[in-house]
């Protein structure tokens, strides 16, 4: 394809049209969409057999409408479990897995171009987004962006690393000026970036709403071309956020090459034709024909690679089966085991009483453009009658009966809001006989957010509400009593408080938000079929006054215009371990139904990386994976550090009873340096190489002496 030839035959009107999305579907003169729900298109220019390309979210599943009227045909696409979940598996081989599955499903769909990965950092745990992305860590976030990337593009269609940059709030998002300092902004924020793009090179990046520094990120010639092109060699296409930003010109000349969706006064008056302002900024020279080049070069050279231009006959029947098994594989390795005091795992013979209306509503996933809709998705209870647990039947037809009178009365859906349903809902006697005749209380609590608002600090948020307590209160004083277990599973997209409570129970399984196969999942680690084998990839903190981003979400409180990072690169465990707050759960926490010994630590530089070597051992009576985790602790030097930064980690394969596996990592020499004003310093001295079974559980520690090394801005290997 001579890319420069189809440049030179086209108008310039026809390249403007290309720079623009071609509005929302169905609205005012834009045709409806060839695929039913997906999010947008680029345009066509039929003189050249240039096709309309399929924009679809998201990064939990393909989300299209799964009917279409006057078709008997469904749509529907697999729900995989939430980012912040296939982090918590801490494989890598996972992450490809789910992204090529998306991306058959993508393909097989007719669309050409996932919005996922998503991969903003778990600044501060009220994000209402934060399900969607992967972890408060970014090298964490950059591996598995990366794999997740080079799934998706495995099946021909393209990824999109988003929201770059700072997106990391949903109040006031689209205008929001986020203000951080360059070190933090390498060395947190750009850095997952800055590994998915150089390592597994996305065909295109979502620039974010908001500003950075008081320059809308999708109209920052500093963001998107200085850094993304010329330091990081980006050679995909920039499209914008959904009507972010407030300048089309402004976009086109800082690098932004496609305007999604396109005709934004369709859905805000107040906004300019983004074609016809191009237009006059080229008639005024403020944008020469060569930039409009550049950005339709950017766009072309990927377009080429759809499979709308090289008219790929989709088929509209993916493997939904084979699909929901790898949801089903990513979610079970993705539950973290929280506590357990002898009571997981239990036989599925052992009478089980199962409390809470999240048995029968089983939260699959957020909401918002990170939603999908799958054919199914398998509650807790009935995944736990499914596979022949002994569940508590007068217990579980009172649920089921009283959850559906609920919607039916007071709690009934409107508009998709589904209002919170209550848990104290049992007579006391009830709970009584309930204790007496089963062995172990299982109790469900959930949380759901998503796009466009922000979590609350509020009972029933990030705090049990009144009902959940007494609940969790009246049977564990029930059960209890007559010295049987208690178990809560969290069904949540991140961290609620736990401290206050959890003495009330003897084992807290962390299930997240698990996909379609949810219930299964639950079932199958309850019971032992499976051994846990997730980590955090956040910090689940005592208390909320103990997190490190005070400011959030910005001043004016009542109504942010901007919001500081004071926290600067101490975030998460980079404070919670620096500045020596407890955390309740620390980041890559996890416990397993085995035990694992370390041994054998070996260290040396080789070139420009430094080599780490270990064996583990299974030690216990139950066959587990391990995610062995490497932290790294800088010498004192002139550039103050975090105490200590994840630089390595792995999962070993599922290790029987006394197996053992040799672990072999690397860590560049560049990812150990610091940012300093223009380059990276890698300053000189003893570095601390400390193995971990999480971040606060460090098993080996071994010492490597460095000598100074500076890497320019832009090179070096990660
Ligand atoms: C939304 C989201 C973005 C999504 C896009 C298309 O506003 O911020 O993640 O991909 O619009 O739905």
């Amino acid at each position: 394809m001579d890319l420069e030839k189809m440049i030179n035959e086209m108008t310039l009107e026809e390249k403007i049209n290309l720079l623009v999305g071609i509005g929302r579907s169905g609205v005012g003169d834009t045709p409806r969409y060839k695929v039913e729900g997906a999010a947008g298109e680029t345009r066509p220019i039929e003189r050249l057999n240039i096709p309309r390309t399929v924009h679809a979210d998201g990064p939990a599943g393909l989300r299209i409408s799964p009917k279409r009227e006057n078709d008997e045909k469904t749509y529907y696409a697999t729900a995989f479990p939430i980012a912040s979940m296939i982090a918590s598996t801490w494989n890598k081989d996972i992450a490809f897995e789910v992204g090529k599955a998306m991306g058959n499903e993508a393909k097989e769909y007719g669309v050409d171009f996932l919005l996922a990965p998503a991969l903003n950092i778990h600044r501060n745990l009220l994000c209402g987004r934060n399900f969607e992305y992967y972890s408060e860590d970014p090298f964490l976030s950059g591996e598995m962006a990366e794999s997740f990337v080079r799934g998706v593009q495995s099946e021909g269609v393209g990824a999109c690393v988003k929201h770059f940059v700072v997106n990391n709030q949903e109040t006031n998002r689209r205008s929001i000026n986020t203000k951080v300092s360059e070190r933090a902004l390498r060395e947190i924020y750009l850095k997952g970036f800055e590994i998915a793009i150089k390592k597994a090179k996305p065909w295109t990046v979502m620039s974010a709403y908001n500003k950075l520094n008081g320059k809308y990120c999708s109209q920052s010639w500093w963001l998107l071309t200085e850094v993304l092109r010329n330091e990081w060699g980006f050679e995909g296409f920039v499209m914008s956020d959904w009507d972010a930003g407030d300048s089309a010109k402004e976009q086109i000349q800082a690098g932004n090459d496609l305007i999604m969706p396109g005709k934004s006064y369709q859905t805000d008056p107040s906004r300019k034709d983004e074609i016809e302002e191009i237009k006059e900024a080229v008639k005024r020279g403020e944008i020469t024909e060569e930039i409009i080049n550049e950005r339709v070069r950017s766009i072309l050279k990927i377009l080429v690679k759809t499979p709308s231009f090289n008219n790929y006959s989709y088929s509209n029947a993916p493997d939904l089966d084979e699909h929901a098994k790898i949801s089903y594989m990513a979610a079970i390795e993705g539950v973290v085991l929280l506590e357990n005091k002898g009571a997981l795992p239990f036989d599925k013979s052992t009478p089980v009483a199962l409390f809470g209306t999240s048995q029968i509503e089983t939260i699959k996933g957020g909401t918002g453009s990170g939603d999908t809709h799958p054919k199914y998705t398998v509650n807790i209870l009935d995944a736990f009658e499914e596979k022949g647990i002994n569940v508590d039947k007068q217990l579980s037809e009172f649920y089921r009966r009283k959850v559906k009178e609920l919607r039916n009365t007071k709690y009934k859906v409107q508009e998709d809001i589904k209002p919170k349903l209550p848990e104290n809902i049992l007579e006391e006697n009830f709970l009584e006989d309930l204790a007496e005749r089963n062995e172990i209380a299982v109790i469900v609590f959930s949380r759901i957010s998503g796009e466009g608002y922000d979590r609350k600090l509020e009972k029933g948020d990030f705090y049990l509400s009144d009902d959940e307590r007494e609940l969790l209160e009246r049977v564990s004083k029930a059960f209890r009593l007559k010295r049987k277990k208690v178990i809560v599973l969290l069904n949540i997209g991140g961290p609620i408080e736990i401290a206050s409570w959890r003495n009330l129970c003897d084992g807290i399984l962390l299930i997240w938000q698990p996909g379609q196969e949810a219930g299964r999942v639950v079932a199958d680690v309850c019971t032992g079929v499976i051994n846990p084998s997730g980590k955090l990839p956040t910090t689940f903190p005592k208390g909320y006054t103990n997190i490190p981003s005070k400011e959030f979400p910005g001043v004016p409180k009542e109504d942010p215009r901007e919001v500081i990072y004071e926290e600067d690169i101490y975030v998460g465990y980079r404070y919670y371990d620096t500045f020596g707050v407890e955390p309740l759960y620390e980041f890559g926490y996890g416990l397993s139904y085995t035990t694992f010994k370390y041994e054998n630590l070996e260290v040396i530089t080789k070139g420009n990386y430094v080599i780490v070597s270990f064996d583990v051992e299974n030690t216990g009576d139950f066959a587990g994976k391990e995610v062995v985790q490497v932290y790294v602790r800088a010498p004192k030097g002139k550039i103050d550090k975090p105490f200590q930064e994840l630089k390595a980690f792995s999962k070993t394969k599922l290790l029987q009873p006394g197996e053992r596996e040799k672990v072999l990592l690397k860590i560049s020499l560049r990812s150990l340096a610091s940012f300093a004003i223009d380059k990276w310093i890698l300053e000189k001295g003893n570095y601390e190489i400390r193995i971990g079974s999480s971040s606060r559980d460090i098993r080996l520690v071994g010492k490597i002496e460095l000598e100074e090394k500076t890497f320019d801005v832009s090179g070096g290997v990660i």
